[in-house]
């Protein structure tokens, strides 16, 4: 695929030639972007009454749902750039609401930008009251993605001007505010499972500090976080920030596309990261180290995994790194600076053998599975002291930030419709109605 000095794909016009075998005729399908359009199949019919030639492409393994500007993802080569930043260079330098801005407007926040946009998300931390009621009714035992999923869900019913999706005030409002709340829900939900008393936003602090301090102060007048945790935690969220059109952003795209307003989209987005295969990972991670228990009975768990026992090895393997995933790199390090400070962790030897066994095994390598950014961060978390089933809450605080850049997107790409796919009907059929309940 070319591409032009700025970076942006060049339409390189080619075509692909069609001979249908079943009628004989020749088409041309017109290649752009390395993709032909799946519509352009349609006029390959064998008589007028056909529909029409679909493509068949269950879990969208090679399907193109959108253009997009925000991500740019090489799998085989392990490279991740958000507008074309390398994420190595936005982990080291970069704070995490800078990269929110740079995902959601494709530029980097001049100083006035950035204080009027730190300023705004500051400003709108704060959750109507009548939240802290809503999360009480849960039991303490809920799952914090359950919980996060439906407060998120419940805030478009203190918000219902945010269903005016094409006024832009109105979407930037929205924007500003879940980049905002999230946090302070997050951070509420976690205080409720610890039967603690909610800690209000301290609008003096730093996004990544403030969230911590809504987690863990006690009686002191002004909490501080431990450096190497702010630093770590920024860093993870940065990480975490966007990964283009994953499970969860395709179900924020998918949900929005209906129009529905973008608390609606984004409590989608999170019930889908919930998922042990997506960001649910990290939290499987940290239980299949419990399983294993000690570094010596790393190869035997290993061979179970080869055995097809039906367990996987978590926080291994990626739809779309076929290589090293990039932001592993980074969490490893991280791992590193934060236990030298906090101390080595059983499970922490655990994993490093894992991953020692796994690189060098052939059923890992053939298939080319390798640490995914969910290898680690769970140890960095639980050694903060966040509960396990917590760390997904921590990965859509983050991801926010790309789902409402990916929303807004998609709402302003004149090729996009209400997401509707097809399906091909393998069921009965007609069939003439007779009630088995009275034969
Ligand atoms: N452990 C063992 N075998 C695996 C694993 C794994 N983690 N992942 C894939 N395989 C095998 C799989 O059994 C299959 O083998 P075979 O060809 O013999 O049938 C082959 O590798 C291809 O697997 P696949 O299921 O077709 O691959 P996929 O692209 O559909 O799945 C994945 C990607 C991430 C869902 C999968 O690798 C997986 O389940 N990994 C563990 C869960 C995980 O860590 N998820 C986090 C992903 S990164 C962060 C995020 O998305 O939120």
């Amino acid at each position: 695929m070319a591409k032009g000095e700025a970076g942006v794909q060049e339409q390189t016009q080619t075509a692909l030639a069609v001979i249908d075998q079943r009628t004989g005729r020749a088409y041309e399908l017109p290649v752009a972007e390395g993709a032909i359009r799946a519509m352009d199949l349609r006029q390959i019919k064998t008589d007028d009454h056909d529909f029409g030639v679909l493509s068949y492409d269950p879990a969208f393994l090679n399907t193109a749902s959108c253009r997009s500007a925000i991500t740019y993802i090489d799998g085989d080569q392990g490279i991740l750039r958000y507008r074309g930043y390398p994420i190595e260079q936005l982990a080291e330098d970069a704070t995490f609401l800078e990269v929110a801005w740079l995902l959601r407007h494709g530029e980097l926040p001049d100083r006035e930008q950035y204080a009027q946009w730190v300023h705004d998300v500051t400003y709108h931390t704060y959750v109507h009251e009548n939240i802290k009621n809503f999360l009480t009714g849960f039991r303490y035992d809920a799952h914090p993605m359950s919980m996060l999923c439906s407060t998120v869900a419940a805030l478009s019913s203190f918000y219902p001007n945010s269903k005016n999706i094409h006024d832009p005030e109105e979407r930037n409002l929205s924007i500003i505010r879940l980049i905002a709340k999230v946090p302070t829900l997050a951070a509420f939900i976690y205080r409720h499972i610890k039967g603690l008393p909610f800690v209000y936003p301290d609008n003096d602090l730093s996004y990544v500090e403030n969230f911590l301090s809504m987690v863990a102060r006690m009686s002191e007048p002004r909490y501080e976080s431990r450096p190497v945790f702010t630093r770590a935690t920024e860093v993870l969220f940065i990480l975490h920030a966007d990964h283009e059109q994953n499970c969860s952003t395709t179900a924020v795209r998918a949900v929005g596309s209906s129009h529905a307003d973008p608390f609606s989209a984004v409590a989608a987005g999170i019930a889908a990261l919930y998922g042990p295969l997506h960001g649910g990972a990290n939290e499987a991670v940290l239980r299949m180290i419990g399983q294993i228990g000690h570094p010596k009975n790393v190869p035997a768990f290993i061979e179970g995994v080869k055995s097809g026992s039906g367990q996987r090895l978590m926080g291994f393997g990626h739809r779309v790194y076929k290589s090293y995933d990039p932001r592993a790199r980074i969490v490893k390090r991280l791992a590193d600076e934060v236990f030298k400070e906090v101390g080595m962790d059983k499970d922490l030897e655990i994993a490093l053998e894992l991953e020692r066994i796994a690189l060098s095994d052939d059923y890992f390598v053939s298939r080319k599975l390798y640490p995914n950014v969910d290898f680690y961060t769970g140890l960095i978390y639980r050694s903060m002291k966040f509960p396990t089933d917590f760390f997904t809450v921590l990965f859509a605080i983050a991801r926010t930030a790309g789902w409402l850049a990916q929303w807004e997107e998609m709402l302003l790409d004149k090729e996009q419709k209400i997401a509707r796919p097809r399906q091909l009907y393998v069921g009965y059929d007609e069939r003439p109605y007779r009630s088995t309940l009275h034969p």
